[in-house]
Order: structure tokens, then C-alpha cells, then sequence
């Protein structure tokens, strides 16, 4: 048994996807976030300002003597993860790897579409992990840059006839290639899950990083025995790097429940 937390960080909300599918999982884990608000988006930056980030925002998780650390950032699991992994002693698990993972085991076609903020798509990751798993796919990989923006706006809707032609225009390629299996390669994107899904005509499986990387840091708990005590009520704190007014609001579109326990603004530079 292992009473400590699990650390999870992303640039901003996206995370929270992956926090509703541990919450979901592991009701018994304490979970700390770290959303990374004040210096939202990662996307658009380069590697070395990736990288950076990501450090200070382990860095801070750090203070809460983690067990394992969930990078829920499409984006620094891309850029940075391998850099992470050399430099802190502690299990750190990203989403892109479990994604993949999936993306490979799923599709039917062979053709898999990949949607990811430009610095994902720029690293070529999720292309090396797919095809390392399954060398015949084909994969046609698509920079999403709207879609961040549009997700921490609240426009999500699918009948939103901003999100639908936006959307509608990064998937012409997946769609003309014959996709049958799309991977939203950035955490935020599953918000847009049912405009996605209306854009590939319901003929796709649609993969969520976050919720494939959850699962499989539930199964690492339970081969490795560390999971908190089965009669304790996990809690969750929220800490962000910009104003913590109207956290709660946005969080709990990601969360799909009220957002309870600590939220509290902090300086991770
Ligand atoms: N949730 C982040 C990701 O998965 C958002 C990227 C960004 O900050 O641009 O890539």
C-alpha cells in the first residue's frame, strides 16, 4: 500500500480529462493537479520553452512527495517526457505512449488519424509509437492550433458552427485518407469529442490520451500494490499558476462534476 498521491500537470485544463478517468478508476487515490493557467498554451512554443516549463511544473509537484506523476499534456509527454524521465527518480507516466498503444490495437483499416497541438505533431512522437507497434498503418498526423483556444473558451458544441467548420476543415485530410480510428492527441480535445465524431460521420473510434494513460496507471498501481487504502475517500487539490477565480466554473465542464477540495493559485518560477 502506498497512502501518497498521484501527481498529475498539464498546461491548463486539459488534464482534467485524465483526472475524471482516475477519479473514475481509483476512487481511493489522493490526486494533487497542477494546471499550468498563467502560461497556457504549450503548444505553440518551442521544444527548450516546453522542456522548461515542464520542469517547474514537476518541480512543484515535487512538494507533495508524489508516487508517480501523470504528465497529462499531450504536448511536454511528446517534447519532454524523455528528458523528464532521465532527470527525476520517480515513476512518470505520459499519454501519448498509452494513446498509441491503443491507436494501434484499434484500428481496422490500418488508417489512423492524428490530431495534436504543433508542437506534438512537429515531434513526429505519436507517428514512432504507432508504427513501432503496428509498421503497416498509415498514419496522417494533423496540427490542431484552433482547438486549445476554442476548449479553454468554452466552445465545445458541436452545432456551434465555428467549432464544426474548424473542426471540420483539420479533419478533411484524416477523412480523405480513410481513417477509421482517430487519436484526439491532446487532452483538451476529448471536449470536443461529439464535434469530432460528428466530423468523421460517427465512423471512428475516437482514442482519449487521457483516458487510456489512466488506465494504465490503475493497472501499475495494482501489479505494483501501490494504491491507498481501500477504505479511504480520495480527495483531489487543484493548483494553478493564474487566478484561481473561475477555476472551479471551467474545471467542472472537464471534470463533469463540482469541483471539490483545495483550489489555490501559486508561482511555480
Ligand atoms: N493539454 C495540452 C496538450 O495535451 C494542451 C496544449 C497546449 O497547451 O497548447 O497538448
Amino acid at each position: 500500500m502506498d497512502r501518497r498521491p498521484i501527481g498529475v500537470f498539464d498546461s491548463g485544463l486539459g488534464g482534467l480529462t485524465a483526472v475524471k478517468e482516475l477519479r473514475r478508476l481509483l476512487p481511493h487515490e489522493d490526486i494533487v493537479y497542477f494546471g499550468d493557467t498563467g502560461r497556457v498554451p504549450y503548444g505553440t512554443r518551442s521544444d527548450g520553452t516546453i522542456v522548461r516549463y515542464a520542469r517547474s511544473d514537476m518541480d512543484f509537484l515535487l512538494r507533495f512527495d508524489p508516487k508517480r506523476v501523470l504528465i497529462a499534456c499531450g504536448t511536454v509527454s511528446t517534447v519532454a517526457l524523455k528528458v523528464l524521465r532521465r532527470e527525476y527518480d520517480l515513476p512518470l507516466e505520459g499519454v501519448v505512449e498509452a494513446a498509441a498503444a491503443a491507436a494501434a490495437a484499434r484500428t481496422r483499416r490500418g488508417v489512423v488519424g492524428v490530431m495534436g497541438t504543433a508542437a506534438t505533431i512537429r515531434s513526429g512522437e505519436y507517428e514512432r509509437l504507432i508504427r513501432a507497434a503496428a509498421p503497416s498503418v498509415k498514419i496522417v498526423s494533423v496540427a490542431c492550433p484552433l482547438l486549445v483556444p476554442l476548449v479553454e473558451n468554452g466552445r465545445t458544441d458541436p452545432e456551434d458552427l465555428v467549432v464544426s467548420t474548424v473542426v471540420g476543415e483539420y479533419l478533411a485530410e484524416i477523412r480523405a485518407a480513410g481513417a477509421d480510428t482517430v487519436v484526439m492527441g491532446c487532452t483538451h480535445y476529448p471536449l470536443l469529442e461529439r464535434a469530432i465524431d460528428a466530423g468523421m460521420d460517427g465512423g471512428a473510434v475516437l482514442i482519449s490520451p487521457g483516458r487510456e494513460a489512466a488506465e494504465r496507471i490503475a493497472r501499475a498501481l495494482e501489479r505494483d500494490g501501490a494504491g491507498n487504502a481501500p477504505d479511504h475517500a480520495g480527495t483531489s487539490a487543484y493548483y494553478v499558476s493564474d487566478a484561481a477565480e473561475g477555476f472551479a466554473a471551467a474545471a467542472e465542464r472537464f471534470l463533469c462534476e463540482p469541483v471539490s477540495g483545495v483550489v489555490e493559485k501559486v508561482d511555480v518560477e
